[in-house]
């Protein structure tokens, strides 16, 4: 029998965030029941994951990054490594969020060096994809996302790639209020199932999970849909009761 993939959701704080507001955030996080069907996992800015950490210690809720350098380590100002995430007891790390590639200019090349060495860590690599607002009126979507995808595969390999959570965070959904609808954001989960499938990756056991103006209303009705196994969640990650209700909405399906 298949096995049901538990569902993934992930809070990306961004660079919000001070020790004040977030010491109230996460001692209600912390409060979040633990469930079977259901892993929830906050992202904090890199100088607040330790306080994360302390603070969820014992909680069903774990600490991962928003980014890490493409560079092991070494004579890189400012960069922050995979190696030192794990140290920090982070379980994943974000890559490639569409912020990541417009604002600081992350090729997919970056992007797929990146994954290849939170792969080797032991470090679970959270893949964003996500098309414009132009493309998709252009009608590549699709073409756009399965470039992403594949500048990834070609580094990384099929047989690793199984072990990759890809986000797909269509760009113009991003803190804009505008959600994908569910059926939208279905056809294009299951397009990268489907290409994950025939670049010959275990598919069925990767999560793909949404991203773009989650909010609780409209969890629900994403989670519902057989490819959508998560969410990637920006806003509505900073409050605790939006957060922990769409953690909810996740554990009931
Ligand atoms: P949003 O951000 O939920 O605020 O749209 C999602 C993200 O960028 O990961």
């Amino acid at each position: 029998m298949l096995k049901v993939r538990k569902k993934l959701v992930i809070g990306n704080w961004k660079m919000n965030g001070c020790l004040e507001r977030n010491a109230s955030l996460l001692a209600e996080l912390r409060l979040m029941g633990s469930s079977e069907r259901v892993e929830v996992v906050v992202c904090p800015p890199f100088p607040y994951v330790s306080q994360a950490k302390e603070i969820l210690a014992g909680s069903a809720v774990s600490v991962g990054a928003q980014n890490l350098s493409s560079f092991k380590d070494g004579a890189y100002t400012g960069d922050v490594s995979g190696s030192m995430l794990l140290d920090l007891g982070c379980s994943l790390v974000i890559v490639g969020h569409s912020e990541r590639r417009s604002v600081f200019g992350e090729t997919d090349h970056v992007v797929a060096t990146k994954v290849a060495l939170a792969l080797e860590l032991g470090l679970k690599p959270i893949l964003c994809v996500g098309e414009t607002l132009a493309q998709r009126e252009a009608g590549e979507a699709e073409a756009v996302v399965q470039a992403q995808l594949d500048g990834v595969l070609a580094v990384v390999g099929a047989a690793l790639a199984s072990d990759v959570v890809v986000a797909y965070e269509p760009v113009w959904a991003i803190g804009t209020g505008r959600t994908a609808t569910p059926d939208q954001a279905e056809v294009m989960h299951a397009f990268i199932r489907a290409h994950l499938e025939r670049s010959g990756v275990a598919a069925q056991k990767v999560k793909i999970l949404y991203g773009g103006s989650v909010t609780a209303a409209n969890a629900p009705l994403l989670f519902v849909k057989p490819d959508i196994d998560g969410a990637l969640v920006g806003g509505a990650s900073l409050v605790a009761e939006s957060f922990s209700l769409i953690c909810a909405a996740a554990a009931a399906i």
